[in-house]
C-alpha cells in the first residue's frame, strides 16, 4: 500500500518540534521558539500559509525565493503529476531527455545571445558547475567575488562567499578566491590585472542586505572582465526569473553576461533544479571530446520532474504576466516604503527592484530611541530587526526575513503573484509595527529588553 502522506503529516505534524530537537538541527529548533515562530504551518496556497487555527499568513519570504508562482500553484501540480501519470522512461542516462531540451530551448530564448545550458539540482550546484566551467574555458586559476556575496554552501561556492559567519570553520576553502567589495570598479580592475582570474562571480542586486549596484557598475565590471579575459558570471539564482520585474535583473542594465545562473524559482518551488545558461565556446571546452561527455554532471539532473517544474514555471510567469505583476507591485510598495521612510526616523533606507525589497534601519536621532537602539545592539548587531519581524509575524500575519547575519534591513521577497490588497496588508503591517517601534517605552522595546537579555545570557552560557 502506498505511503499515505496527507495521513501521516496529520498523524504526526504535531511533532515536528520533538522529531527536530530530536534526529535534526536543534539549534534552528531553538532559534524558532527564542523568536516565537514556532507555528506551526498546516497548508500553503498561492501566496498565502496556513496555521492550525486556519489563521491566514501572507509569505513575504516565498521560500527563500522559491515560489515566483506561490505554493501549490494548479499548473505546477498538474505537469508534475503528468509526468507521473505519463510514465516517462526518466534518467535512463544512456538516452536523452526530452523535456532538457524543451527548457533549455525556452530559457535560451529568454536568454537569446547564450547558446548553451547546464543543468544542475540547486542553487549552489550550478555556482559549482560555473566555478569549473570558468577554469575549464580559460585555463585560469582564479575566481573574483563580492564582499557580502552570497552563491551558496558546497565548498566552491563557499570559496566565493564574502560572509564570514558561513565560511568559519570550514577552512581550508579553495585557493585563488580573491574578495573585492561590490560596487568598487577600482578594486576589479586591480584583481583582474594578473590576468590568473578565470571568471567574475556578483549577484546582479546583492541579497544579504538587498543592496543594488551603482547604475555603472555592472556594465564597467563587464567592461573590465573582457578586458582582461575573465569571464563574467551573473549568478540570477535569486534575481532571475522576474523577480526583480524584469526575466533577468542583469536586463536593467544591459549587459551580456558568458554566464548566467538560474535555480531557487525554476523549481516551482516543488522539485529542486539549477541552470547554467553559457555561450557554446565555454560550453565546448568542458565537453571537449567523446571520453570528456560526462566529465561533469550529476545523476539527477535532467531528471523529468524537475524539468517539467522549470516548464511550467516559465509557462507561467508568461500566462499570468508574473513578471509585469513584479515591476508593478514592487514599484507601489517602493512608493510606500520611501514615504514611510520619511515619515518615521528609524526607517534609513529603501532599496529595491521588483519584489526584492529591502527596507534599512539605522540608529535614530532623537535621544529616548537612540538610547534603547543602542543598548539593544550593544547585546547583539542587527537585533532591531527582531523588533520588526517578530511582531509582523504575530499581530500581522506577515512572515518577513532579517536580510543576512548582523543586518538592519528586513527583507521583503513575497511570491510574484501578489495582489493589490495583498499590498495594502503589507504597508498596513509595517507602518503599524514601525509606528509603534517609535514609541519608548513601549510593547516594541519591552520585546526589545527580553531579547538583549536572552541574547547576552546566550553569549555568557
Ligand atoms: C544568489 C544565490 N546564489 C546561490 C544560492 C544557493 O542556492 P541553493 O540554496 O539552492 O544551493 C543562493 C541561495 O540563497 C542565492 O541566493
Amino acid at each position: 500500500m502506498a505511503v499515505d502522506v496527507a495521513g501521516l503529516f496529520a498523524e504526526r505534524e504535531g511533532d515536528r518540534y520533538a522529531l527536530h530537537t530530536r534526529y535534526l538541527n536543534e539549534q534552528m529548533v531553538r532559534v524558532l521558539r527564542t523568536v516565537g515562530f514556532d507555528r506551526q504551518y498546516q497548508r500553503g496556497s498561492g501566496q498565502y500559509l496556513y496555521d492550525a487555527e486556519g489563521e491566514q499568513y501572507l509569505d513575504l519570504l516565498s521560500g527563500w525565493g522559491v515560489f515566483a508562482l506561490g505554493r501549490n500553484h494548479p499548473a505546477m501540480r498538474e505537469a508534475l503529476k503528468g509526468v507521473l501519470d505519463a510514465e516517462l522512461p526518466n534518467l535512463v542516462q544512456l538516452d536523452l531527455s526530452a523535456l532538457a531540451g524543451v527548457l533549455a530551448e525556452r530559457l535560451l530564448h529568454r536568454i537569446p545571445y547564450l547558446e548553451k545550458v547546464f543543468f544542475a539540482n540547486s542553487g549552489t550546484e550550478t555556482v559549482e558547475a560555473a566555478l569549473k566551467f570558468a577554469r575549464a574555458a580559460t585555463g585560469r586559476p582564479g575566481i573574483v567575488y563580492c564582499s557580502h556575496a552570497f552563491h551558496g554552501l558546497s565548498y566552491g561556492a563557499l570559496s566565493v562567499n564574502g560572509d564570514p559567519v558561513f565560511r568559519s570553520g570550514f577552512g581550508p576553502l579553495l585557493p585563488n578566491c580573491v574578495e573585492v567589495p561590490f560596487n568598487d570598479l577600482d578594486a576589479l580592475q586591480r584583481a583582474l590585472a594578473s590576468r590568473r582570474m578565470a571568471g567574475f562571480i556578483v549577484e546582479p542586486i546583492q541579497g544579504k542586505g538587498v543592496i543594488l549596484p551603482h547604475d555603472d557598475y555592472l556594465a564597467g565590471a563587464i567592461e573590465l572582465c573582457r578586458q582582461s579575459g575573465t569571464l563574467f558570471i551573473a549568478d540570477e539564482i535569486q534575481t532571475g526569473l522576474g523577480r526583480t520585474g524584469r526575466f533577468l535583473a542583469v536586463e536593467h542594465w544591459g549587459i551580456e553576461p558568458d554566464m548566467v545562473l538560474l535555480a531557487k524559482s525554476l523549481s516551482g518551488g516543488h522539485v529542486p533544479v539549477g541552470a547554467l545558461a553559457t555561450r557554446k565556446w565555454i560550453h565546448d571546452k568542458v565537453f571537449d571530446r567523446m571520453d570528456r561527455a560526462v566529465v561533469h554532471g550529476s545523476t539527477f539532473a535532467k531528471n523529468d520532474l524537475a524539468m517539467a517544474a522549470g516548464l511550467a514555471t516559465l509557462d507561467v510567469l508568461s500566462s499570468e504576466a508574473l513578471i509585469e505583476n513584479a515591476a508593478e507591485k514592487g514599484t507601489r510598495l517602493l512608493q510606500v516604503f520611501r514615504q514611510m521612510a520619511a515619515r518615521y526616523e528609524l526607517v534609513k533606507d529603501v532599496r529595491g527592484k521588483g519584489l526584492m525589497i529591502g527596507v534599512e534601519f539605522g540608529m535614530p536621532q532623537s535621544l529616548r530611541l537612540k538610547a534603547s537602539w543602542k543598548l539593544l545592539e550593544a547585546a547583539n548587531t542587527g537585533l532591531f530587526c527582531q523588533l520588526i519581524v517578530i511582531p509582523l509575524l504575530t499581530e500581522h500575519k506577515l512572515v518577513a526575513q532579517v536580510a543576512g547575519h548582523g543586518s538592519h534591513t528586513v527583507k521583503l521577497l513575497p511570491p510574484l503573484i501578489i495582489s493589490d490588497e495583498d499590498c495594502d496588508w503589507i504597508e498596513r503591517g509595517f507602518d503599524a509595527v514601525i509606528r509603534a517601534a517609535h514609541r519608548v517605552p513601549g510593547a516594541a522595546w519591552k520585546l526589545g529588553k527580553l531579547l538583549a537579555e536572552n541574547a547576552l545570557a546566550a553569549r555568557a552560557s
